[in-house]
């Protein structure tokens, strides 16, 4: 399709002191996007398009991890600001000087840290995949996206869908868990909801699928450390995530901070060019990590910025976050003739790009509205409920001893989580205030207040010695009907630069634990963690434990009506809880071993402590036989999959139904069996449900090779849902 070029460019012939012409390039063009970056490509010069491809900071540093804040007078040329301020009117000022003062008007994208929630926190990443609600999490990153939105930005750093492993990894409340596919279904729903229909759309924000790629597999769990990755496992856990956020449209791409057999992923030419731009055809940008294109020289792959500039542009990093490196170097690089002018062109049409996407040339500002208006609104807050309290997992309720039953008067109430609104926030909490947020506690008084005789002691702190506490909360637990333990991490042990070396959580909670699980009253554990926790021993002394993740704005009633039994608990693991840290890695896809069954570990139970999809509900779901379609297709054929699951219980619940398949035999070793497919339904009492699962073959059935060649092999193939297996065969 050709398009009418209706070029308005407004020359003003105004001599200005490094001799340019100044050119306004006119907003109010409707020509073709490619067009419009073409003209405007044209008109720079190489220290314009130098600036497009640079991002600084504005405002105080949120991140602790990150303390070599720039807080430089913003030159309005800046391809992009890393904006920690919520204040609309600051950012309309600062575009305007971008789009008014420069000499051609060139907007600028202003990004966030927005990964579970700006002002109303959702529950983090890893608990949003514990509720198996892809459209639920979908209409959080929606709010998300319009709360930025009106405080200004653009573009968020997120979604993270580092497939994560290792629980010893701060990270991995960042993203969603062990599993590709869990990864790949929930980044599309959180793309979606930034990006809504179209980017130029109010209230949406360019989404950025980081840290690509493999940064999760940092050794034994440790942070920016590298990863020792195989070709096989890129492709069959750590790309397909990606693969999938590029094909639901994410604007950007972030790069990390490990290595891929000894190239940095910041100056990886194989995954940045060959994958990601030739292969999937990605045309928006990639943004380094802050600082990792000079970590280069950390990393021993460049001698100094300048050759760490050089690499990370060539291998295709298109801007560079806080460095400065590109901005102090590529000039020179250009004109050395080492740095082709194209590659830079390349780059800048790139990042260009996502901007008129954004529509930031026709609408450079945003609107600005009362407070009350933007943040927090009783809707935003009903999903942040919602969310938190369909990721919230009940591992374990012994005896029906949840939900608490109408006889149970007397609730003690102990641990240092209970009047806690800060932790419960999580890592990376955005913009978010622990005054907006409800505490446990407020939740336990709304719910149960007029009904109970709520009691409450602090026993002890998240971590330390002092055991003065211990005494007064047996007390209460001795004269109680029932004992609520609330314990976990701290916000800080958890997300960037939060390694533990274990997972248990400190002695001092076991400790309570026990002293309380003496007293012979009925003790429920709840826990609140951005990590799978090592619960070999408080497993024995609890008899109910329900696993809340850090739940965000809205956790405190979620919970509570879980507690009371108004809300039936339907969240299941997207990630593996071991029996000890030791037990690490453990995840439910591993491949296959020589001799099945033995060489584990000796001082352990073999298998997980809480395996992947686990999760318990108050009523009883019980599921039919698997039946087929057919018993053999062929490779272009789909083959039809149901199963009836019936609510057998007291309860109205919903169900998460799990479909895995198995390929016993194939030309590499696979794993022995992997998730294909999930779907949540709602399920009243009495009554049943038909879920169904069409397999297709080529996507359903096949595997990738070391370089993402895909293989479909005839033979058997197991599905799997529940305890129920089903044997089917695929035949040429
Ligand atoms: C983190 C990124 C984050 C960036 C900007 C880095 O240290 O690794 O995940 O987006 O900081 O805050």
């Amino acid at each position: 399709m050709i398009f009418k070029r209706i070029l308005v460019v407004i020359f003003v012939l105004t001599a200005i002191p490094n001799g340019f012409v100044s050119v306004i390039y006119c907003q109010n063009d409707d020509s073709a996007i490619e067009e419009k970056i073409n003209d405007l490509l044209g008109q720079m010069t190489l220290e314009e398009k130098v600036m497009q491809m640079n991002q600084r900071v504005y405002g105080t540093n949120a991140n602790p991890n990150n303390i070599d804040l720039l807080e430089k007078e913003v030159e309005p040329e800046i391809g992009s600001l890393l904006y920690r301020s919520t204040s609309p009117i600051y950012r309309n000022q600062i575009q305007r000087k971008a789009v008014e003062d420069t000499r051609l008007g060139i907007p600028i994208i202003f990004g966030f840290d927005i990964i579970h929630g700006y002002r109303t926190i959702f529950p983090i990443p890893l608990a949003q995949a514990c509720s198996w609600n892809t459209s639920l999490v979908q209409k959080a990153s929606a709010i998300a996206a319009k709360e930025s939105w009106l405080s200004g930005l653009d573009w968020t750093f997120s979604p993270m869908i580092d497939v994560a492993r290792d629980p010893r990894w701060g990270r991995v409340s960042e993203g969603y868990g062990e599993d590709p596919y869990v990864n790949s279904e929930f980044c599309v729903a959180t793309v979606n909801g930034y990006q809504g229909e179209k980017l130029s759309d109010k209230f949406t924000i360019a989404a950025c699928l980081k840290h690509y790629v493999g940064y999760s597999l940092s050794e034994g769990g440790r942070d920016y450390v590298y990863s020792d990755v195989s070709s096989q496992t890129l492709w069959e856990t750590f790309l397909p995530p990606y693969e999938a956020g590029i094909k639901a449209g994410a604007a950007t791409v972030m790069s990390g901070f490990n290595d891929l057999s000894g190239i940095p992923v910041t100056a990886n030419y194989y995954t940045l060019t060959e994958i990601l731009k030739n292969r999937w055809k990605h045309d928006g940008f990639v943004i380094s990590d802050w600082g990792s294109i000079r970590n280069l020289v950390d990393q021993g792959v460049a001698k100094d910025r300048k050759e760490a500039g050089y690499k990370a542009i060539m291998a295709g990093v298109e801007m560079d976050m806080v460095d400065d490196v590109y901005v102090e170097n590529l000039p020179a690089l250009v004109e050395e003739g080492k740095v082709p002018m194209e590659v830079i062109d390349e780059a800048v049409r790139r990042i260009l790009r996502v901007k008129f996407q954004l529509g930031l040339f026709d609408q450079p500002y945003v609107d600005v509205v009362e407070e009350t208006d933007r943040y927090l609104r009783p809707e935003y807050i009903a999903v942040a409920k919602n969310l938190a309290a369909e990721s919230m997992v009940l591992l374990k309720n012994e005896n029906d001893v949840l939900p608490i039953k109408p006889g149970m008067k007397n609730i003690a109430m102990i641990g240092p989580m209970l009047k806690d609104s800060v932790h419960i926030m999580g890592s990376w909490d955005g913009m978010g205030r622990s005054n907006d947020t409800e505490s446990l506690y407020e939740g336990m008084l709304n719910e149960f207040g007029k009904i109970a005789n709520l009691r409450y002691e602090l026993g002890c702190d998240f971590d330390g010695n002092d055991t003065s506490g211990f005494k007064q909360a047996r007390e209460i637990s001795k004269n109680s009907d029932i004992v609520l333990l609330f314990l976990g991490e701290k916000k800080n042990w958890s997300g960037e630069n939060a390694s533990r070396a274990s997972i248990a959580l400190p002695e001092i909670q076991e400790q309570l634990v026990e002293i309380l699980h003496k007293t012979g009253k009925p003790v429920v554990l709840i826990l609140s963690s951005g990590r799978p926790l090592e619960l070999i021993r408080l497993n024995k002394m609890a008899d109910a434990i329900i696993e809340i993740w850090q739940p965000g704005t809205a956790g405190g009633s979620a919970l509570a009506e879980i507690l009371s039994g108004k809300i039936n608990p339907s969240g299941k693991l997207a990630i593996t809880f071991p029996q000890t840290t030791g037990q690490i890695p453990m995840h439910y896809n591993q491949r296959k071993s020589a001799r099945p069954g033995i060489g584990h570990y000796q001082d352990i139970p073999v298998g997980p402590l809480f395996g992947f999809g686990h999760g318990l509900s108050y009523t009883d779901f019980d599921y039919g036989e698997i039946t087929l379609s057919k018993e053999k297709i062929k490779k272009d054929e789909q083959l039809i999959a149901e199963i009836t699951v019936g609510n057998n219980g007291s309860y109205d619940g919903k169900e998460a139904v799990l479909w895995f398949v198995a390929d016993p035999i194939a030309s590499i070793s696979r794993p022995a069996k992997e998730l294909k497919f999930f779907e949540k339904k709602q399920i009243q009492k009495g009554e049943e449900m038909i879920y169904k699962f069409v397999i297709e073959p080529m996507r359903d059935l096949s595997y990738v090779d070391g370089d993402g060649k895909r293989y479909l092999e005839a033979g058997d193939f197991y599905l799997e849902v529940g305890d129920k297996k089903v044997h089917f065969e695929l035949i040429d």
